[in-house]
C-alpha cells in the first residue's frame, strides 16, 4: 500500500489543464469498436486501469486491439464475431466493464466467467442479471448475487423492461442484449441516466430511439455496426476534482479544457453555480458528445440541498459535493443517494469518515448526509485512507489544498483506476510537491 504526502496550495490552483478522456465513453468506444465491422480509432482514450480491463477482456474474446499512447485501434469482429475466451475474464475494479459485458455476452454462443477484485466482488450484479433474464438471458451469479458470475450465452428474445434502479450500467447492459434479440425492445427508466451508449450506438449505425423525456429507449436488433473514429472528450468526473479544488481554495483561477458537457453528466456544474461559484463555460464545436472549456475562480460558497432527481447527473461527484458543503456557509442536505452505498466503497460511510477526520460536523443518513460547513479544517488525524477507492483518494488530495499542514494518504495507488496522472496534474496547477 502506497502512502503519499499531500500539500496545501496557499497560492490556489492556476493555469489550464486538459483532463484525461472520459471513463464511460472510453469503455463504450472499445465495446462498440469490437462489435463493429472494420476499423475503429479512439483518440484521448483513458489509460486508467478500469478501461485497460475492458481492452484486455476484448483481446481475450478474440478482438485485435493496438494501443499507442492514448490512441487505440480496434479491428472489429462484428456482433456475432467474438470467440470464447480461454479463461475467466478479469474485470479488476470495474463495475462498468462487468455490467456492460454481461449484456454483450448474454447473446453469444459460448459461456464466459467473469471475476473481479475484492471490492468489485462485493458489488450487486442481480440488478443486471434479473432484468437481463427478461430477454431470456442467463447470468449465474455467486451466492449473494455477486462475482464470480457466469454468463451462459444463448439466443435472446425481445423484451419491454422497466428499470428498478437509476443506473446507466444496467440500462446499457439491456441495450446490448436488445441488439441481439429477435425483435424491437423497449427499456424504460425512472430517471434519465447518462446516455453515452445510445449516442455512440447511433454514431456506429444502430437504430435506437430515445423519447423526448429520455425515459424510454427503443432498440432495433441486429444493426450492422461500422467502425468509427471516436475522440473521447475530457472526463467531467475527473475535471470535477479540480473544479471543486479551485472553488474552495482561495486565489484560484483555473481553466479545464475540452471537457464533456453531456447534460446527463453536468450536475456538478449546476451545483457549483447554485452554491455561488464563479464559473464560465465556453462550448466548443464537436461532431459527437458536447464539450467545452470550463473556467472557475474561488469564491465563498453557500449550502445546497440535493434530492433523488438530482443524483444521476452527478452520481460520481457526490463525494465532492459533500466536500464543497463542508466548506460552504450553512448546512447542506444530500438525500436520495443510497446508490453510493454500492459503489467502489460505501461512499456514504467513507465520505463521512473522511470529513469527520477534517473536523466537519456530518450526520450520516441512510441515503446521504447532512453537512455543516466550516471556514477551515480542524484536523483530527493527518493520516487519511483512500479505502481502496479512487475517488476517495483524489478527494483527500483536494481537501489537502486548504489544509493548514500536509496530509498523508494511504492507498494512493487506487487513484490509477480512473486517473493515473492525477497527482502530476495537481502538481502542475498547484505548484505543490505531491509525490
Ligand atoms: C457508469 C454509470 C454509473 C457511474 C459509473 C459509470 C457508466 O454507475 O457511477 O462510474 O459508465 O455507465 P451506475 O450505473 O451504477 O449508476
Amino acid at each position: 500500500m502506497t502512502r503519499i504526502q499531500l500539500s496545501p496550495a496557499p497560492a490556489g490552483l492556476h493555469g489550464q489543464l486538459r483532463v484525461p478522456g472520459d471513463k464511460s465513453i472510453s469503455h463504450r468506444a472499445v465495446m462498440l469498436g469490437a462489435l463493429s465491422k472494420g476499423r475503429t480509432t479512439i483518440d484521448h482514450f483513458l489509460l486508467g486501469q478500469d478501461c485497460q480491463h475492458t481492452i484486455e477482456a476484448f483481446r481475450q474474446l478474440g478482438v485485435p486491439i493496438n494501443m499507442v499512447g492514448d490512441t487505440v485501434t480496434i479491428h472489429g469482429v462484428g456482433l456475432t464475431g467474438l470467440r470464447q475466451p480461454a479463461q475467466a475474464l478479469q474485470m479488476g475494479n470495474s463495475g462498468t466493464t462487468t455490467r456492460l459485458m454481461m449484456g454483450i455476452l448474454a447473446g453469444q454462443d459460448f459461456d464466459t466467467e467473469l471475476v473481479g477484485d475484492p471490492s468489485l466482488s462485493k458489488r450487486p450484479m442481480k440488478r443486471v442479471s434479473q432484468p437481463l433474464s427478461q430477454f431470456g438471458a442467463r447470468v449465474l451469479t455467486s451466492e449473494g448475487g455477486t462475482l464470480p458470475s457466469t454468463v451462459v450465452g444463448q439466443p435472446l428474445h425481445a423484451a419491454d423492461v422497466q428499470l428498478a434502479v437509476a443506473s446507466a450500467q444496467v440500462k446499457s447492459a439491456l441495450i446490448f442484449a436488445a441488439l441481439q434479440a429477435n425483435g424491437e425492445s423497449t427499456i424504460r427508466e425512472k430517471l434519465p441516466t447518462r446516455d453515452h451508449t445510445e449516442l455512440m450506438l447511433r454514431q456506429f449505425g444502430a437504430d435506437i430511439q430515445s423519447s423526448a423525456d429520455r425515459l424510454t429507449i427503443t432498440v432495433q436488433p441486429h444493426p450492422v455496426l461500422r467502425g468509427q473514429h471516436v475522440l473521447v472528450p475530457g472526463d467531467i468526473s475527473s475535471a470535477a476534482f479540480f473544479l471543486a479544488g479551485a472553488a474552495i481554495t482561495p486565489h484560484s483561477s483555473l481553466t479545464l479544457q475540452k471537457v464533456n458537457l453531456n447534460p446527463t453528466r453536468t450536475g456538478i456544474i449546476h451545483v457549483l453555480q447554485k452554491m455561488g461559484a464563479q464559473i464560465d463555460i465556453q462550448p466548443l464545436a464537436s461532431d459527437g458528445e458536447p464539450l467545452g472549456d470550463i473556467t472557475i475562480q474561488s469564491s465563498q460558497l453557500r449550502s445546497i440541498d440535493i434530492t433523488a432527481t438530482d443524483v444521476p447527473a452527478m452520481v460520481d461527484e457526490l463525494p465532492l459535493v459533500a466536500l464543497l458543503a463542508a466548506r460552504a456557509h450553512g448546512t447542506s442536505t444530500i438525500t436520495g443517494a443510497s446508490e453510493l452505498r454500492v459503489k467502489e466503497t460505501d461512499r456514504i460511510q467513507t465520505v463521512t469518515t473522511t470529513l469527520r477526520q477534517l473536523g466537519v460536523q456530518v450526520k450520516e443518513l441512510p441515503d446521504g448526509w447532512q453537512i455543516t460547513g466550516r471556514d477551515a479544517w480542524k484536523l483530527q488525524d493527518p493520516v487519511f485512507s483512500s479505502f481502496g477507492d479512487h475517488r476517495l483518494g483524489m478527494l483527500v488530495a483536494i481537501a489537502a489544498l486548504t489544509s493548514p499542514t500536509a496530509l498523508s494518504l494511504d492507498g494512493a495507488e487506487a487513484i490509477d483506476v480512473s486517473y493515473p496522472g492525477f497527482l502530476a496534474d495537481l502538481r502542475q496547477i498547484s505548484g505543490g510537491d505531491q509525490q
